[in-house]
């Protein structure tokens, strides 16, 4: 196991201290994490990278981490970090939406760019994952697209947290999963965080909706 209290510790960037994750979260991402061992993993915003060591740690093959100011707001902390717990394995890192395309086991792909700009490439490219954290732009759009990718991207039986779940923005987008979104079933939820389980395939209606 890893050591949560020394992770919770690592060096943060000046004035960056209050967007990291609870020491809570990474305990739940221990303890789901060792348990499940997902295949595959996408992380969105990564800051200095206390969530990412244990996502990347856990995660068995490819890692995408996607945080657009990993270098100019976070003095590349993130990726740091990232390497230190992960010594010896590939990491790739760009600044284009370029798609890695890999058939190796174990692999990091961080991408210095925005979301919205590399999930829909993922897509295209048939990447699926086990585990999405989506941590990144807070406001209500920039996380609905996030969502909306990323409940695609999972895989069935794959789980999806929510970061922030008291930010007006998260309790508008909760609102919207929890009415429209029947295949997706809450499995955990703290202060901070909630986490979905896709259940199934979406089955909608192309037409359906209900008010959130
Ligand atoms: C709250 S911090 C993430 C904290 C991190 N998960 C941790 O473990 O401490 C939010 C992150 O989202 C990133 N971000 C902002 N806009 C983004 C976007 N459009 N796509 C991806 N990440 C974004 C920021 O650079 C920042 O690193």
């Amino acid at each position: 196991m890893i050591n949560l209290s020394e992770i919770f510790k690592l060096p943060a960037a000046p004035e960056t201290e209050e967007d990291k994750v609870s020491y809570n979260d990474l305990k739940f991402f221990q303890e789901t994490l060792s348990l499940m061992r997902p295949l595959n993993s996408i992380e969105i915003g990564c800051a200095n990278g206390i969530s990412s060591v244990l996502i990347t740690k856990y995660t068995r093959g490819t890692s995408v981490i996607i945080d657009p100011y990993q270098s100019y707001g976070y003095e590349s902390n993130g990726l740091k970090h990232i390497k230190k717990y992960n010594e010896g394995i590939l990491l790739k890192e760009t600044d284009k939406a370029e798609i890695f395309r890999s058939e190796v086991e174990k692999e990091i792909h961080f991408y210095e760019v925005k979301s919205e700009s590399i999930l829909p490439r993922l897509l295209d490219d048939n990447f699926k994952c086990d585990f999405i954290f989506i941590d990144g732009d807070h406001r209500f759009d920039a996380q609905f697209i996030d969502f909306f990718y990323g409940s695609k991207l999972l895989e069935v039986g794959g789980l999806i947290s929510l970061h922030d779940v008291k930010d007006p923005a998260t309790i508008k987008l909760r609102s919207f999963i929890d009415t429209n979104m029947l295949n997706l079933k809450i499995i955990a939820l703290s202060d901070t965080m909630i986490t979905y389980k896709k259940e199934s395939e979406d089955l909608r209606d192309y037409d359906f909706h209900k008010n959130f």
